[in-house]
C-alpha cells in the first residue's frame, strides 16, 4: 500500500534529498565543535551556524545574523522569552489558540506570580485584535501568540497584533512561527516582531533538533538566559556572556543539524515562500471542497477557507473517535495523520472539541495533488464501513 504522509504540522516529510546529503558532508569531511577550537574544521563548523544565521535573517528580514539564536526547537526558544523575561508582577498577554509551548510556561509562571490574560478566538479560531489591545495594562511585559494554529491552521492578525503592540512602549512581541516559518511569509520589520520562535523542522525543511529564537537587538538586556556555559567566546570570564547570540547559546550546538536545515532553507528560497504557499492552499482548497460535497457526516473545524489557513485541515467524522479514525485511515489507506488534542488543548476548548479532539490532516510541499482527493475518499469511505 502506497504511503500518504498528511503528519506535515507534527514534521515535514520527506525532506529534499540535499538536506541528508549536507548533513552526511559535514559528518564526513568537517564533524568539528564549531567555534572551540581554533583549527581549520572548527572553523568551518562554526561558518554552518553562520550560514543558518544568515538565511534565516535573509527569509524573515531580520537585517543582522547574529541577531538569530539557534536553538533545539521552538519550544526553546518560547521558554527562553517567556522564563527569561517575565518576573512575578509583570503582565502577559495571550490567546486561546496557543500550543502547551506558550501555553505550559504561562500557565507556570502564573503559578509564580506572573499576571496572565488569555484571550478568548471565535470558534474558528480566530483573534480580534481589537480584544488584545483592551487587555493591555500598564505592566503588560509581553503580548505572545501564535502566527497560525497547529490545530485549524487559522492564521492569526499578527501585522495588526504588531502595530497595537508597538504604540505601547516597553511591550515585547513574541510570534510563534512553529507552523508558518517557511510556509506563509514573515517580515520581521514590517510586522512589527520584536521575537521570532521558529522550528527547522517543518516547513523549512531541515531535521529534528533544530530552531531559531530572533531577538530584537537590545532586548537581550531584558531577556535572561535559560542555561549557562560555555560559549567558545569570553573564556576567561566565569560570567556568561552578554551579547547576542552568545548569551543564549550554552554548550556544543547541534552543528550537523544545522548542515542539514541551511539545506532547507536553500530548498525554500529556491522555491520562494510565493510558490510554496500556492502550492499548499490548492491542495487544501481541493481537500476541503472534497469533504464538503462528499462527506456530509464530517465537521471541519478553524475557517475551512484555504485562504485563511495554512495547510492543516482538522475535522471529526460523527460516530467515529478521532484515534479510531486515524488507525483506520492508517490501516486502510496508508494515510499517516495525527488524531487528539494535538498538544494545543486550550485551542480545542475554543473550537469546542476538547476532550476528544479531531482528526488532523496536514499537507506539505511534498503532497501530490491527487493526495488531496484520497484523503477526502477516505473520510467518506470510513462512513461507509
Ligand atoms: N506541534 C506539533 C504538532 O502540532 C508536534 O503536531
Amino acid at each position: 500500500m502506497k504511503m500518504i504522509y498528511l503528519d506535515n504540522a507534527a514534521t515535514s516529510f520527506p525532506k529534499p534529498p540535499a538536506m541528508m546529503e549536507e548533513m552526511n558532508a559535514f559528518q564526513r569531511e568537517i564533524g568539528a565543535n564549531p567555534g572551540r577550537s581554533g583549527h581549520g574544521r572548527s572553523i568551518d563548523a562554526g561558518r554552518v551556524l553562520y550560514e543558518a544565521r544568515e538565511a534565516l535573517a535573509a527569509l524573515f528580514n531580520i537585517d543582522d545574523p547574529l541577531s538569530v539564536v539557534l536553538t533545539k526547537n521552538s519550544t526553546e526558544a518560547l521558554n527562553i522569552v517567556l522564563l527569561g523575561a517575565l518576573a512575578p508582577g509583570d503582565h502577559v498577554v495571550t490567546t486561546s489558540m496557543e500550543h502547551n509551548s506558550v501555553m505550559r510556561p504561562l500557565r507556570y509562571l502564573a503559578s509564580r506570580g506572573v499576571c496572565l490574560s488569555v484571550i478568548g478566538c471565535s470558534p474558528q479560531g480566530e483573534l480580534d485584535p481589537a480584544d488584545l489591545q483592551k487587555a493591555l495594562r500598564k505592566n503588560t511585559k509581553v503580548v505572545v501568540m501564535t502566527h497560525a494554529s497547529n490545530v485549524t491552521g487559522t492564521i492569526q492578525p499578527v501585522a495588526e497584533v504588531g502595530r497595537i503592540v508597538r504604540e505601547r512602549e516597553g511591550v515585547m512581541f513574541c510570534v510563534d512561527a512553529a507552523q508558518t516559518a517557511g510556509a506563509l511569509p514573515i517580515d520581521v520589520e514590517q510586522m512589527n516582531i520584536d521575537l521570532l520562535a521558529v522550528t527547522g523542522h517543518k516547513s523549512l525543511y531541515g531535521p529534528q533538533g533544530t530552531g531559531a529564537l530572533f531577538i530584537r537587538k537590545g532586548l537581550e538586556k531584558k531577556i535572561a538566559p535559560l542555561m549557562m556555559g560555555g560559549t567558545g567566546s569570553r573564556s576567561e570570564f566565569e560570567i556568561q556572556p552578554d551579547f547576542l547570540p552568545d548569551k543564549y547559546e550554552s554548550g556544543t550546538p547541534n552543528a550537523l543539524g544545522f548542515a542539514g536545515l541551511c539545506a532547507g532553507l536553500k530548498f525554500i528560497a529556491g522555491h520562494s515562500i510565493a510558490a510554496v504557499r500556492e502550492k499548499e492552499k490548492q491542495i487544501t482548497a481541493a481537500f476541503l471542497k472534497r469533504l464538503y460535497d462528499g462527506c456530509p457526516e464530517a465537521t471541519v473545524y478553524g475557517p475551512a477557507d484555504a485562504d485563511r489557513q495554512t495547510a492543516v485541515v482538522s475535522f471529526t467524522v460523527r460516530g467515529v473517535t478521532p484515534s479510531d479514525a486515524a488507525l483506520h485511515f492508517e490501516e486502510k489507506y496508508g494515510i499517516l495523520c495525527r488524531p487528539g488534542l494535538h498538544c494545543a488543548p486550550s485551542a480545542h476548548r475554543t473550537l469546542g472539541t476538547f476532550p476528544q479532539g479531531t482528526v488532523r490532516f496536514s499537507f506539505g510541499f511534498f503532497n501530490a495533488p491527487g493526495d488531496a482527493a484520497m484523503a477526502a475518499d477516505a473520510v467518506r469511505d470510513l462512513l461507509k464501513g
